[in-house]
């Protein structure tokens, strides 16, 4: 059997599309491989969100031609750099077969079959009508607790910093029955927790007329027989209405946890990145959520150093981490993107040591929150979803609360899919530990 492999990089939305590249060549044939050595295609799927990720691409592509001396292998440049930048990786690296964006993963087979005898560029967007959405389901879900399901692709919205419209396009919402379809046959391989995805959840729906809402899949998904835990991402403030807010009351099995990028605490910088909400309406959803959720946990990214971002706007993020106590956060320095229009505030840049101080601020001040959370949290008994055996401990296992905390605690490899109840004995910043009761 001829063997891929794939390298991902970037958000779930690139996981998710990787899982469909091993399933659609799984029907041609192909094996999956975990070595490189080993592979007969090589795939990298890229994310393009900073420059950080971008800079791993070419030091991964260094490492896999060189390969191409000794043996033949095809090797294919995927996702959110190549549909950007594609005809300049093509130009760039001519030893590389295939580069191709986010809308052409469910042409996979094709043009791997293609590569065997030219080249393949493919960095077409797809109209919104009839988008195809593969129906295949990653055969490495099997192995799994949870998996993700995608709800919807690309993004509407035109944050200013944000490269994502350009590299996914406009939006298109998947249709509800295709996307309980896949919640179905997840379920019925064991799969136990679903995490719906897209750019924007919230707005699911909302361009067609008398379309399901966001709120009516979360209803119907949460329905499903033997989904026993729901989460979604990434959901945009703005967008995140009562309706939605309402299912925390009501859904037993959607997760008591939300991932809410709020980006920055200052109102200023919120205008000038395009986000269309203020502190206070932030603020006023958490409330809602915390009254509907008395066990609620929000998590969240932090820009640090967006153009024109001063002492006093940063201070107005620090003072919003106090007000909600996020128990984790993404932050990283703002990383200008080609094409976005943040690029037209490159005036008002932040000095680079002044964004890092400025972060490194936030993440002290985030890791000492969640140490006091989590302190909170000795003593208590929490019911653990078990994900797996522990990765870095034998005899431990690992799993997940509703909240998201990761707990590890002693225990056997099968109970992997179980609920168990399990007694805190420590809080660390990222995790837990505990004792199954
Ligand atoms: N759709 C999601 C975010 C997707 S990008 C949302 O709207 O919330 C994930 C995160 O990357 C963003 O929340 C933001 O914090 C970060 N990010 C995006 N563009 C960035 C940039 N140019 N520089 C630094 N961080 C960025
Ligand atoms: Fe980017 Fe904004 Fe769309 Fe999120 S909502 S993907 S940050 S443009
Ligand atoms: Fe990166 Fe593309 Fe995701 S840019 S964060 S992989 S949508």
């Amino acid at each position: 059997m001829p063997r891929v492999y794939i390298k991902t990089f970037g958000c779930q939305m690139n996981e998710y599309d990787s899982g469909k590249m091993r399933a659609l060549l799984g029907k041609d044939g192909f094996e999956t491989t975990e070595e490189l050595s080993d592979a007969d295609v090589v795939l990298v799927n890229t994310c393009s969100i900073r420059e950080k990720p971008e800079a791993k691409l070419h030091s991964f592509i260094g490492r896999v031609l060189p390969m191409k001396r000794q043996r033949r292998v095809i090797v294919g440049i995927a996702g959110c750099m190549a549909q950007v930048d594609g005809e300049r990786l093509y130009k760039k690296y001519p030893k590389v077969d295939l580069v191709f964006g986010p809308d052409a993963v469910s042409r996979i087979g094709e043009m791997v079959a293609t590569a065997q005898t030219r080249r393949v560029l493919d960095t077409e967007f797809l109209g919104e009508e009839g988008y195809p959405f593969p129906s295949d389901v990653d055969p490495e879900s099997a192995h799994r607790v949870g998996a993700f399901v995608t709800i919807q692709k690309g993004c509407d919205n035109r944050c200013t910093f944000c490269i994502v419209p350009a590299t996914r396009g406009d939006e298109v919402s998947r249709p509800i029955a295709e996307v309980l379809a896949e919640v179905s046959a997840l379920v019925a391989q064991g799969v136990k927790e679903i995490t719906l995805i897209g750019q924007n959840v919230n707005s699911y729906g909302l361009k067609i007329p008398n379309h399901p809402t966001f709120a009516d899949l979360l209803r119907a998904v949460s329905a499903v027989p033997g989904v026993e835990m729901i989460r979604f991402t990434t959901s945009h403030p703005r967008d995140l209405g009562d309706d939605v807010i309402a299912c925390y009351r009501d859904l037993p099995n959607l997760a008591s946890h939300l991932h809410l990028p709020v980006q920055s605490g200052s109102d200023r910088v919120l205008r000038r990145m395009k986000r269309f909400y203020t502190r206070a309406h932030y603020l006023d959803v958490i409330r809602k959520l915390r009254e509907a959720r008395p066990d609620f946990v929000a998590t969240t990214d932090i820009i640090s150093g967006f153009p024109g971002e001063s002492e006093a706007d940063f201070d107005e993020t620090m003072s919003l981490l106090e007000a909600v106590r996020f128990h984790a956060s993404f932050s990283f320095n703002y990383s200008p993107r080609p094409g976005t229009a943040a690029l037209r505030l490159l005036d008002d840049a932040v000095p680079d040591s002044v964004a890092q101080a400025r972060l490194e601020r936030f993440q002290a001040r985030q890791r000492e929150i969640a140490i006091e959370e989590h302190a909170r949290l000795v003593g208590t008994v929490q019911r653990v979803l078990v994900e797996g055996p522990s990765a870095h401990d034998d005899g431990v296992v690992c799993g997940r609360t509703s909240t998201f905390k990761t707990v590890n605690f002693p225990g056997e490899a099968a109970l992997t899919g179980s609920w168990v109840n399990v007694r805190i004995t420590r809080g660390f910043a990222n995790t837990l530990r505990g004792e199954a009761e």
